[in-house]
């Protein structure tokens, strides 16, 4: 492992917001990965700012005037069907304004994320379109349940956002960087339909998708939040735990049930723990209208999917 990682990996460890098992997990995934994307440097600069009471639209400009490809991202999304805006956003100052803070905050998570990866050595082309279709799907259901159970606050109804669209950003760092162990995880697929993917990752590495993600998420300083619903996005919480647990959890299980998603790369279904219901105080009678909104906001959102894959 080379001296910056390590750096950084006595870093996420020491992390205030790393829980102790995440702690532990991201301690032996370091030593199996050779390099984490690094943000765009204005990301950091976005998320300082944003948390401070004081910041102005012009702020937030300002920052991201340092970044014109980011910032011509941010503006494609502003701009998309799915904010609905109805004139031309044209810089990031109006889209403050108009969007507010909280929404182009997470517009800049989503476009970092896509910028980080797309400079990557990927998967194979329709791996990577399933994949950000899965992940885009249980971004909007995670804002959809956010915006219904009104146990959130504006802000976390973006927060959702970003933590559906981040959920299985672990699988990537496996395609690209565990190449050998990815082909044991098919071929422990193929022999256990029993086993979920998540469950063959462990088998195999002994650290899973969740783990890398949340192992990415502590180290881009993203709210704890959003690390603990992608750390733990496959398990079973005790009833009441923790929301955001259940509302990634949820939200993964009703992504999946959308019928663009193409079987081969999904294999084997992992569990829907019941409880999830129950921790977000919904009735599982709620499935198909929450389907059916799924569908109806995902039609606007194809240019999430687009910016993911470079184009
Ligand atoms: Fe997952
Ligand atoms: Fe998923």
């Amino acid at each position: 492992m080379n001296e910056t990682l390590l750096k950084t990996s006595k870093l996420l460890i020491a992390s205030d917001h790393a829980d102790d098992r995440i702690r532990r997990k991201m301690k032996h995934i370091v030593s199996h990965i050779h390099s984490l994307p690094t943000p765009p440097s204005v990301f950091h600069q976005i998320n300082e700012v944003i948390n401070n009471p004081d910041t102005s639209a012009y702020d937030v400009a300002n920052i991201m005037s340092e970044d014109p490809a980011l910032t011509a991202k941010v503006l494609r999304l502003t701009n998309s069907a799915f904010y609905g805006v109805s004139r031309t956003v044209t810089n990031v100052k109006q889209a403050v304004l108009i969007l507010g803070l909280e929404v182009v905050k997470s517009l800049v998570i989503s476009a970092s994320v896509f910028e980080m990866f797309s400079r990557r050595e990927n998967p194979d082309a329709g791996y990577l379109d399933y994949f950000w279709r899965h992940s885009l799907a249980t971004a909007i259901v995670a804002r959809i349940i956010a915006r219904q159970i009104r146990i959130t606050s504006l802000p976390e109804i973006e927060v959702a956002f970003s933590a559906g669209l981040l959920h299985d950003i672990g699988k990537l760092i496996i395609a690209s960087e565990l190449k050998d162990a990815l082909l044991e995880i098919k071929k422990a697929l193929e022999r256990d339909q029993a086993l979920a993917e998540y469950g063959a990752e462990i088998k195999v590495l002994g650290f899973s998708h969740a783990d890398i993600g949340a192992c990415l998420c502590v180290k881009w300083n993203l709210p704890e939040s959003i690390c603990r619903a992608v750390a733990f996005h496959h398990e079973e919480t005790l009833a009441g735990s923790d929301p955001w647990i259940a509302l990634v959890h949820l939200s993964n299980h009703i992504g999946h049930q959308m019928d663009f998603l193409d079987n081969r790369y999904y294999p084997n279904h992992s569990p829907l723990y019941d409880t999830s219901w129950a921790d977000l105080n919904l009735s599982p009678a709620r499935m198909d209208r929450l389907v059916d909104s799924l569908k109806a906001e995902y039609a606007g959102a194809g240019i999430f999917v687009n910016l993911a894959k470079g184009l």
